[in-house]
């Protein structure tokens, strides 16, 4: 709010008009300048795009690509529906590789480009290994194929000081993407990449030909909020709200529901449980009383209900008030 009351007044008469498809440069600057501190990004305010969301990311991405010549881009084998969704709207086909405790098979990959999340494994909760990064930047260079780094909770690292992104190993072989969803809110719809120089051109044309530039008030209010240093402050908040969430979680789950196991890093915004029973049973169960858990399934490529048995539980989004007892709800449901 105080962001917004001081960037607004101060706004210059030319960001009412059409401006830089790239996006507000304050934004961009104040982007390129924490990206470089807390993620390790080699960013530069010249090659950032603001967009709304990372879905539209992923959309000028693949836009951008097909009109490369590309056809293919290599998918986690566990991931959103909607990713894939959108992959093939552009025209690509996205092929997915499988995922092992080390994060995806790097030696696997295919297509000329690959979507990853390397920072935390978008469900299974594994980071990559340090080899298996390095691989994927290998293989991109020998193939002349892309990398799109989705690095959706990078902040949120509880166990340990977080891992750098990716893209630092070769800013012109990966995009690196980031969302103000997990560390602000979905709703903003706001979302930046840092691109590779090849990239400019054409997914600034996917972008002009979309929506021309995204809302620029919103960039505004979101550069102050960077400058002041409250969007710092608040990001190491949160860190420890979640930490004490995931800590709790864990902790109830061990004395009630031993059977299940915590799989995955100490990290963001969500965690996977290996449950000791059939888990879209206990989907349903939930769902009956008002809890919303998923199954591992149904973020897999290929389903394969009876393969490993796992839920995915959100602990983010219960207001404070109702944590306890969602938590508690959680533990009945699992505990066979
Ligand atoms: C894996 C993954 N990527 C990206 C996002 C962010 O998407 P968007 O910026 O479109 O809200 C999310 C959700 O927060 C996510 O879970």
């Amino acid at each position: 709010m105080a962001a917004a009351r001081k960037a607004l007044p101060s706004a210059p008469n030319e960001a009412f008009g059409y401006g830089d498809p790239r996006g507000r440069i304050e934004l961009r600057r104040n982007l390129a300048d924490y990206l470089a501190r807390a993620r390790g990004v080699r960013a530069d305010p010249e090659r950032i795009l603001v967009c709304s969301g990372y879905v539209q990311a992923l959309n000028l991405l693949s836009d951008a690509l097909r009109v490369q010549g590309a056809t293919t881009m290599a998918v986690e084998e566990f991931g959103y529906n909607l990713h894939w969704d959108v992959i093939r709207s552009r025209g690509l086909d996205p092929v997915p590789v499988p995922v092992d405790q080390y994060g995806v098979r790097s030696d696997l990959l295919v297509g000329q480009a690959a979507l990853l999340t390397p920072a935390h494994q978008m469900p299974t909760g594994v980071p990559l290994a340090p080899d298996r990064r390095a691989a994927a930047v290998e293989w991109a260079r020998e193939a002349d194929a892309l990398l799109i780094e989705d690095d959706y909770d990078g902040e949120f690292r509880y166990d340990r000081q977080q891992v750098g992104a990716l893209q630092a190993l070769d800013p012109e072989r990966v995009v690196y993407t980031g969302t103000a969803s997990k560390s602000l809110a979905p709703g903003l719809r706001l979302a930046w990449m840092v691109l590779p120089e090849a990239m400019m051109e054409p997914v600034l044309e996917a972008k002009r030909t979309t929506d021309l530039l995204s809302a620029t008030l919103d960039q505004l209010i979101l550069a102050e909020f960077i400058a002041s240093g409250h969007y710092d402050r608040h990001v190491r908040r949160s860190r420890l709200h979640y930490r004490r969430r995931r800590d709790k979680l864990v902790e109830l789950l061990a004395v009630r529901a031993p059977g299940v196991k915590v799989a995955g890093i100490s990290a963001g915004l969500h965690v996977l449980l290996d449950v000791p029973g059939q888990a879209l049973e206990m989907v349903d169960r939930a769902a009956r009383q008002g809890l919303g858990i998923a199954a591992l399934d149904r973020y897999r490529f290929v389903p394969a209900p009876n393969d490993r048995q796992a839920i995915i539980v959100g602990y983010g989004t219960p207001p404070d008030h109702a944590y306890t007892g969602a938590l508690d709800l959680l533990c009945q449901v699992l505990a066979v």
